[in-house]
């Protein structure tokens, strides 16, 4: 393993051709990569490389019957990993590919059974980056790679991130700024009949359905409300994107906002208003104003935007989440998104970040 490594500032929409050819140099020869994606930073190696797969799972401290994601540039590389692609993965992929979606699809021999954890299949994704399409394509493998952050730990959005939870232990890091959506992929099992989705993310459900002419399933797990012994997607049993702070979710309907603040109120009288509070403009308002009339006050706010547009929310979740640990406050108090489009998203990410969760 190297630890120092080399930090390549690139453009996002067009990148220094010199500088990718410098990572996919390391990708070839065994190496790590760090690199920005649509959704969140990736720590990449050769996925047909099993010696250098294993680093990945030894600089994130992963355990290892968490399977990665097989990063791809183009659709014959597809068919150099994936066994069998039903028509309702090609549909999917027709429609959102390269794009923020991975598809679970049974796999090829040549993918070790470091990336898949022993399983029969493979995650696939084609992302929409240019960073991350030509160090694929420099590279001349498939790619996998799991966000770039340590194991149970908010991903990183953006190169500084990268630095400091990776702390150089990485060949190269590509910083190529903050990345579009903020949130992990959304993940489908087309390998089961009808299609799971495993975790929420960027394309929504409703979308995901559209394309199919059909329902996906949608099970609590994915929700990130229970923890199956043997989840569909073995990372789902963990806890994920977890500050050290603790963190008190408000899991109730965000239209039922007399509950919402009634819950809040209370879990912030508990912390005697030591805390911070996190949520969409409008629900943090009426908690701080509620709280204004009794002369009380959150030690600091952080605003996720309108709750009717939960992908700013997406886009500041772990920046905020990340904000919370640096201000070393005793605990964050969490108001609720809707559960629509990218808020399943953000809902399920919430609920896997919470020490605690009360609903009403
Ligand atoms: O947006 C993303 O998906 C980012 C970027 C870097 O592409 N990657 C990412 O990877 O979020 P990671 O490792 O943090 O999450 C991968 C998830 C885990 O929950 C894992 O259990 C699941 O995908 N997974 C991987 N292979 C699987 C398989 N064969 N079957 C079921 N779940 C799988
Ligand atoms: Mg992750």
């Amino acid at each position: 393993m190297s630890w120092g490594c080399r930090i390549l500032k690139v453009d996002p929409e067009r990148p220094d051709e010199a500088s990718l050819r410098v990572a996919a140099e390391a990708i070839r020869r065994g190496g790590l990569v760090a690199f920005p994606t649509e959704t969140v930073y990736g720590l990449g190696a050769d996925a047909l490389n099993p010696r250098a797969v294993k680093k990945i799972f030894e600089v994130k401290g992963r355990p290892p019957d968490n399977p990665l994601i097989v990063h791809i540039s183009d659709w014959e590389m597809l068919g150099r990993i994936a066994d069998e692609v039903p028509k309702a993965a090609l549909k999917l992929a027709r429609k959102f590919w390269p794009g923020p979606l991975t598809l679970v699809l049974k796999r090829k021999k040549v993918i070790p059974d470091e990336v898949t954890a022993g399983l029969p299949t493979v995650a696939v994704r084609m992302p929409a980056h240019e960073v991350a399409l030509k160090l694929i394509r420099l590279s001349d493998t498939p790619i996998a790679a799991p966000s770039a952050n340590p194991s149970g730990r908010p991903s990183p959005t953006t190169g500084s991130h990268v630095l400091r939870d990776l702390d150089c232990k990485v060949d190269v890091i590509l910083d190529g700024g903050e990345t579009y959506f903020g949130l992990e992929s959304t993940i489908i099992d087309v390998t089961r009949n009808p299609p799971v989705l495993l975790r929420p993310g960027p394309i929504a459900v409703e979308d995901v359905e559209k394309a199919l002419g059909e329902r996906v399933m949608v099970t609590d797990e994915s929700r990130g409300l229970s923890h199956a012994e043997r989840p569909l997607a073995p990372g789902m049993k963990y806890r994920h994107y977890a500050p050290d702070t603790p963190v008190v979710l408000v899991d109730v309907n965000p239209s039922d906002i007399v509950t919402v603040v009634e819950s809040a109120v209370r879990e912030l009288n508990k912390l005697d208003w030591k805390a911070g509070l996190v949520g969409s403009t409008n629900l943090i308002w009426l908690v701080v104003g509620y709280g204004l009339r009794k002369g009380r006050m959150p030690l600091k706010i952080y605003d996720l935007g309108r709750g009717e547009k939960p992908h700013v929310a997406a886009r500041r979740l772990y920046h905020v989440l990340r904000k919370i640990d640096e201000h070393s406050l005793p605990a964050a108090v969490v108001l609720p998104f809707p559960e629509e489009g990218i808020g399943l998203a953000v809902m399920n990410r919430l609920r896997k970040a919470a020490s605690r969760r009360v609903s009403g």
